[in-house]
């Protein structure tokens, strides 16, 4: 396929766009329970309006765009604010999650680099911290040192931490909450073990920022997790999660300029212009700028917090009402409106499948010694009006799920183990593809399988798969 010979009409191409969504989740209906954040058609009518408004304009350079330096500026100060910095906490506006992290584990190797003469940086995580710090460990040379979490509240293992702080060590990880089970770790403690031994500690809010702030004003009970804590050295907070705005926008919050300072980049190595870059991205569109700037004010704190009210309340219902149901459990006790629901009886691959089979979206997640194979939701604005009939679809789907051929783990195990001994490895990849019943670029109908088949696989050689996977699915 190449570029088109001729140019297409506006309306077809249009067209054509929209035809290729068909195949996607309806996200509109509040059942996707993962990956989407909405507030509403006219929170986003606004977001979209002042996304194109600065669509073209440029964030690499302030100078020529003072305005995108000025909505970063506000959008920083807002959230610092939010997550109760002082005048010193300071700020930049990134595209996400993964890249205000991969800032924070920058910062941290560049600083301890500078003022501890460390070369072979290494961060202390829990296991339930997000895969945005293996990243960028891997991208910036930084070893992950990863601890188990606590068994029973799944909250980061404080001693464990303790006990893998070497001289090397320039940064502990706290989760605020952690995605997969919603639960926030010990932060006063974190950071002060940090502070004791002359770390950075990282909070990742990107998930439960905004939602948490909200919740400890209307008076929910929330453990600390924010610039009040002594120790913390940064948080990162997602607008386009919690904050309800377009996708493409985080904030990295440092406590000072001091920390801030090893977070820049800049180049003047080359035969063109000056690069300063206070985040990944060079080129970037004002867009998501705008889209979050726009949304703070349109809901402003009243409006947050008539959201998060109901979005505590409905996610507390599918709690109780999940917890109701004799198959199935909550995972610990989460502190927000994410949380994680396991079973004795069934598969819960097999129940995600035929719950998106209902039009429900509920996100499989991997056994991690001492847990099993288990399911994630994540309850945003739009499931509100939809929790009574989550609940009904999911009662249902439970007892289809039970109707089911049963998949038993130790099966598929003992299937895979006979493969990897008796393969040699060139043949390994193929052969759990057809086992698996994955073909070459096609994206599967029914996941249940394989994620029982990713489930058993010694994770290096699963995370070397989806690799391979991905490599041809994008061809
Ligand atoms: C706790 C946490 N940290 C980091 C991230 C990564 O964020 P993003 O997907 O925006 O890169 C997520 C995403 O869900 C998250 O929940």
């Amino acid at each position: 396929m190449g570029i088109p010979q001729h140019g297409q009409s506006a309306a077809d191409i249009l067209q054509t766009l929209a035809a290729y969504k068909q195949h996607d989740m309806a996200w509109q209906d509040g059942r996707v329970l993962g990956y989407i954040y909405s507030a509403g058609k006219e929170a986003e009518e606004l977001i979209k309006q002042a996304f194109t408004l600065y669509l073209s304009e440029n964030a690499l350079d302030p100078t020529t765009f003072p305005s995108a330096l000025q909505l970063e500026k506000e959008i920083a100060r807002m959230t610092a604010d939010l997550l109760r910095g002082d005048e010193q906490v300071v700020g930049n506006v990134s595209t996400g999650g993964t890249e205000s992290i991969m800032l924070a584990v920058k910062t941290a190797r560049d600083w301890a680099r500078a003022e501890r003469g460390i070369e072979r940086p290494e961060m202390i995580l829990s296991q339930t911290a997000h895969a945005a710090f293996h990243k960028a460990a891997h991208y910036l040379g930084v070893k992950p040192v990863v601890v188990p979490f606590h068994p029973d509240t799944y909250q980061a293992d404080v001693t464990a931490m303790r006990a893998a702080i070497t001289p090397n060590a320039i940064l502990l990880v706290a989760s605020a909450p952690n995605y997969s089970h919603g639960i926030v770790d010990p932060v006063p403690q974190i950071a002060a073990l940090a502070a004791e031994h002359n770390l950075l500690c990282h909070v990742d809010a990107c998930i439960g920022g905004f939602q948490l702030a909200f919740m400890r004003q209307l008076g929910y009970a929330v453990p600390d997790f924010d610039f009040t804590v002594p120790g913390v050295t940064s948080i990162s907070i997602d607008v386009h999660k919690y904050g309800y705005s377009a996708k493409g926008a985080s904030v990295i919050l440092h406590r000072s300029k001091e920390l801030r300072r090893y977070q820049i980049f800049s180049c003047l190595s080359t035969t063109a212009y000056a690069i300063i870059n206070p985040t990944v991205l060079s080129t970037k569109s004002g867009g998501p700028l705008a889209a979050a700037w726009a949304v703070l004010h349109y809901f402003g704190q009243e409006g947050y917090q008539r959201i998060v009210r109901e979005v505590t309340e409905a996610a507390q219902r599918m709690m109780a009402g999940i917890n109701q149901m004799a198959d199935l459990r909550v995972l610990g006790r989460p502190d927000m409106c994410i949380f994680a629901v396991e079973s004795d009886t069934l598969n819960v691959f097999q129940l995600a499948d035929v719950m998106r089979g209902k039009g429900w979206y509920l996100q499989p997640q991997f056994s991690a010694d001492p847990l099993r194979p288990n399911i994630h939701i994540t309850v945003n604005h739009s499931t509100v009006p939809h929790v009574d009939a989550f609940l009904q679809d999911l009662a249902a789907g439970v007892a289809e799920t039970k109707q089911l051929e049963p998949l038993d783990m130790a099966v598929v195990k003992s299937q895979i183990d006979g493969l990897l001994a008796s393969l040699p490895p060139e043949e390994t990849a193929a052969s759990l593809y057809a086992l698996a019943g994955i073909t070459g670029s096609e994206l599967p109908e029914e996941t249940a399988f394989i994620n029982a088949v990713l489930n058993v696989l010694p994770k290096p050689l699963a995370e070397k798969l989806l690799r391979e996977y991905f490599n041809d699915l994008y061809v």
